[in-house]
Order: structure tokens, then C-alpha cells, then sequence
């Protein structure tokens, strides 16, 4: 019932009058709230950036970018780290050979798919048989629901082998996160092109990562996502993509089957029209306050396949 309600009220607070309200309201409340120099999170803040336009998103990336700045201490995964906040993305290594048979055959020999890029909520899509998905031209992005994902054992292998909690925390600078996101995309050649193929942020929470296995061969010319290095840290700024689409900037992350990438979603990326083989890949999201998301895309539906992943 929360659950439904708070979706109910994230989604009217994106509302055209509403938004404006909140925008002018945030610029003004973030200015105070993120001034407090000794401590990062508040339970206030916590909620009050669930209804966020961005502004809040990037003030307190900044914020966390200079307590980690002073905080910081050598430990293993300090280049790792390094590299999220410097560039908005590293690359975390490679499963085996065995691991990516397995996690491919899995997924692909599942009966059914969302003809969407995530599963459920305002973004969702119908589910609809996998062969008709693959032979409708129309169909670009497909997507299977969490509890499918974390069906496979595989993926919780991977989130304790490649350290990705330990690298959300230290990221995040708190112990106090979960994960609250796993969607497997299908990605083919089509007709049609969706949405977020154009540059864009995701609005998810102010304090969240995102990890990607690449269960698929990902290049320039076959479906990798484009991303502007270090842009978390920009200012929010709704034009920002009418005059950096074309960017040089702008890179691929790309990486042959198998590769786990951890990245900041909240730099500006978008996904690649280019494709030529499908594409599958599997994203893993840990945030440290509530994620909207969670709520529009109703991740909550799977409460109890999450509440195990995150023990
Ligand atoms: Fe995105």
C-alpha cells in the first residue's frame, strides 16, 4: 500500500506545476541541507531527494567527491574507486567463459520477455514470448523481471566475487545501502529506436551505482552505452543534452563478453542505435537512500527475491 502511494506521489510530483515548485523549492533547500560539513546523510535528506528534479543529485555527488577527497585511505580497491568519481566509470574484470555459457543460455532460453527496457511500472512493457520478441522487427530493447535474474545463482556469484558491495560502499561512503535493481536487457536490431538512446540522466536516488555484466560482445558498433566521463558532477541542466549529443567527449564503454563494469549512472550516457548481434546485458543497482525508481518501476513487487540478495 506505502509502496504504491509513494509511487503514486513520485509520479505527481513530475507533474509540469509541481516540478517547477519543486525545482525552485530545491535549489533554495539544497544550498542549506548539503552546507552541513561534518556529516553526508540525513534521514531528512533522504526522503526529500526521493522527489528530487536532479539538482539535489549532483550537489551532493559533489559533496561525497570532497568527503572522499579527504577521507581517503589506501586500500585495494582505491583505483577502482578513483576511477568512479574521476571518469564515472571502471572496469571491474571478466567472468569466465564457463560463467558467461551459463548466464547467456540461461536467459535466452526463457520462454517469455517484456518488449521494454525494464520490465514493470511507467516504463514497463507487455510480456510476450521470446521467439516473437526476436522475430518482430519492431522490438529493440526486452527486458526480464528481477526474481528471473536472480534465478540464476550466477549473478549473486558475481555481485561477492567482483566485490560490488564492498565498491558501492566505499563509493557511496556508507555501509547502510542495498541493492534495489537488477533488470537483464535483450537488445537487437529494429526498426525503432527507444527512448533512451538519447543522452540522459538517471534519476534514480542522489546516492546510487550501477554495475553491468556483459553477457554479449559490447562495442561502438554493437550496442555499447555512451557516457560523458565525470558528468555526475555537473550541475543539473535540462539542455545539457541538446548541445552535447554529438559531443567528443562522449565515449563508449565497451568490453568484450564477460566484462563487469561498475558506473554512475548519474553522468549523462545514452544507449547505441548501432547494433548489429543481440545484445544481453545484466545491470546490478545499490543505492543508499530510497531510489524512485524502486517505486515507478516497482521493483517492490520483488521485495523478498531483493531482501535475500541483500543479506
Ligand atoms: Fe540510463
Amino acid at each position: 500500500m506505502i509502496n504504491k502511494f509513494l509511487k503514486a506521489l513520485i509520479i505527481l510530483s513530475r507533474y509540469k506545476i509541481l516540478k517547477y515548485l519543486i525545482i525552485a523549492v530545491e535549489k533554495v533547500a539544497s544550498r542549506f541541507i548539503l552546507l552541513n560539513k561534518k556529516s553526508l546523510y540525513s534521514n531528512f535528506l533522504s526522503v526529500f531527494q526521493l522527489f528530487s528534479s536532479g539538482q539535489i543529485y549532483s550537489e551532493f555527488r559533489r559533496k561525497k567527491f570532497f568527503f572522499y577527497q579527504k577521507t581517503k585511505v589506501n586500500h585495494p580497491l582505491e583505483k577502482t574507486i578513483d576511477e568512479i568519481h574521476n571518469q564515472s566509470y571502471s572496469f571491474l574484470g571478466k567472468i569466465s567463459e564457463n560463467d558467461i555459457k551459463t548466464g547467456s543460455n540461461f536467459f535466452l532460453s526463457q520462454n517469455q520477455i517484456y518488449n521494454s527496457h525494464v520490465p514493470l511500472g511507467t516504463e514497463g512493457g507487455e510480456k510476450i514470448p521470446l521467439d516473437q520478441f526476436l522475430n518482430n522487427e519492431n522490438c529493440n530493447y526486452g527486458s526480464f523481471d528481477i526474481q528471473t535474474s536472480l534465478s540464476l545463482p550466477k549473478i549473486s556469484e558475481i555481485i561477492k566475487n567482483f566485490n560490488m558491495r564492498e565498491i558501492a560502499e566505499k563509493y557511496l561512503l556508507t555501509k547502510n545501502l542495498e541493492i534495489y535493481s537488477v533488470n537483464t536487457m535483450l537488445t537487437k536490431k529494429s526498426n525503432t529506436t527507444s527512448g533512451v538512446c538519447n543522452l540522459h540522466r538517471d534519476l534514480d536516488s542522489m546516492s546510487s551505482i550501477t554495475f553491468f555484466i556483459y553477457w554479449t560482445n559490447v562495442t561502438a558498433d554493437n550496442g555499447s552505452t555512451l557516457i560523458y566521463p565525470g558528468s555526475h558532477l555537473f550541475n543539473q541542466d535540462k539542455l545539457f543534452s541538446n548541445y552535447a549529443s554529438n559531443s567528443l567527449n562522449l565515449k563508449h564503454i565497451e568490453g568484450e563478453k564477460g566484462s563487469i563494469f561498475a558506473v554512475d549512472t548519474w553522468a549523462w550516457h545514452s544507449g547505441n542505435k548501432n547494433i548489429e548481434t543481440n545484445r544481453l546485458v545484466t545491470w546490478v543497482r545499490f543505492t543508499a537512500c530510497p531510489a524512485n525508481t524502486y517505486f515507478t518501476d516497482e521493483n517492490y513487487k520483488f521485495k523478498d527475491d531483493l531482501k535475500k540478495i541483500n543479506k
